[in-house]
């Protein structure tokens, strides 16, 4: 079996290296432009970071493959294959960058045989760096993680989020997922701006559960195996294993509450990350 301990501290060391580069380009003016929705945005920081993140590593690693949010919205094939392959999130919590709300991260998963193998996210703002690999723990800053063990619904914090799409139809799904979940009663609902930090507060305890329809696989490809090492459960919307090209995730703490968040939930449509329904991009659900 491949030992991958260098391929994760390369991605260590660009993720720092990028996280700074954000950091200072938060104090800067930004040129801010939407992509697919007036909501959508990006900036030349997104496609820098993600320059510079893609260039390091494929100069080390020359004959992995890379999927990156920009390089996906410039029109490279998002593909999972059976190849090492590089899941990079430059900036997440775009929206955020630009008000300068400090929820903001970078964000590299890596997979082979599309099975995660480890996740590396860097908070930009408070430089706290969490990182795990598959049977090795996941870990803050060096500390090890653990979820909530809390199995009762009522006395859980939720996170979700809500991405880009903004009709009525999907506003009103939005808000009646959101009102079954305010009135389970859980003891609140928070939305933070960033699907990446918001799994990394699940895999550190300070939040019960996450729900989202509508984010990619570089929202969640390097959350999923932090959350996982955590103790934590990451899965399908409809309690199936994990799909990273779906475009929907439930994460929980505990089993009781994935279960408990997966019933509740109304399906919001939205079209896979890949053309390919054959390309499944399996990740085992333990
Ligand atoms: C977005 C954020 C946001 C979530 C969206 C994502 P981006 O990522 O994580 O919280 O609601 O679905 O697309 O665009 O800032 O990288
Ligand atoms: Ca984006
Ligand atoms: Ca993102
Ligand atoms: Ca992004």
């Amino acid at each position: 079996m491949e030992d991958w301990a260098q391929c994760l501290d390369e991605a260590v060391r660009v993720a720092r290296r990028a996280g700074q580069v954000v950091a200072c380009a938060v104090q800067q003016e930004k040129c801010v432009r939407s992509k697919s929705t007036p909501t959508d945005l990006v900036t030349e920081a997104d496609q820098q970071v993600e320059e510079l993140i893609i260039s390091t590593l494929r100069s080390r690693f020359p004959e992995h493959r890379f999927i990156g949010e920009e390089s996906s919205a410039a029109g490279v094939k998002c593909e999972l294959t059976d190849s090492p392959t590089w899941i990079i999130d430059p900036i997440d919590g775009t929206c955020n960058f630009v008000h300068s709300f400090p929820m903001v991260a970078v964000s590299i998963g890596f997979a082979v045989r599309k099975e995660l193998e480890f996740g590396v996210i860097y908070h930009c703002f408070d430089e706290t760096l969490y990182t795990a690999r598959k049977g090795h723990g996941a870990f803050r800053n060096g500390v090890r993680l653990q979820v909530s063990k809390e199995k009762d619904v009522s006395k859980s914090l939720v996170l979700t989020e809500i991405g880009a799409k903004r009709d009525s139809a999907t506003l009103d799904i939005f808000l009646g997922n959101m009102k079954k979940m305010l009135s389970a009663p859980t003891h609140g609902v928070r939305i933070i701006g960033s699907s990446t930090l918001a799994l990394c507060l699940v895999a550190s305890g300070s939040a019960e559960a996450y729900y989202q329809f509508g984010l990619h696989c570089w929202d969640i490809a390097a959350a999923t195996v932090i959350i996982r090492e955590a103790g934590g459960v990451v899965m399908d919307t409809t309690g199936n294993t994990l799909d990273l090209m779906s475009r929907r995730v439930v994460a929980a703490g505990t089993r009781e509450i994935a279960d408990y968040v997966v019933k509740q939930l109304q399906p919001i449509n939205y079209g896979r990350d890949d053309s390919d329904p054959d390309n499944l991009a399996l990740t085992s659900d333990p």
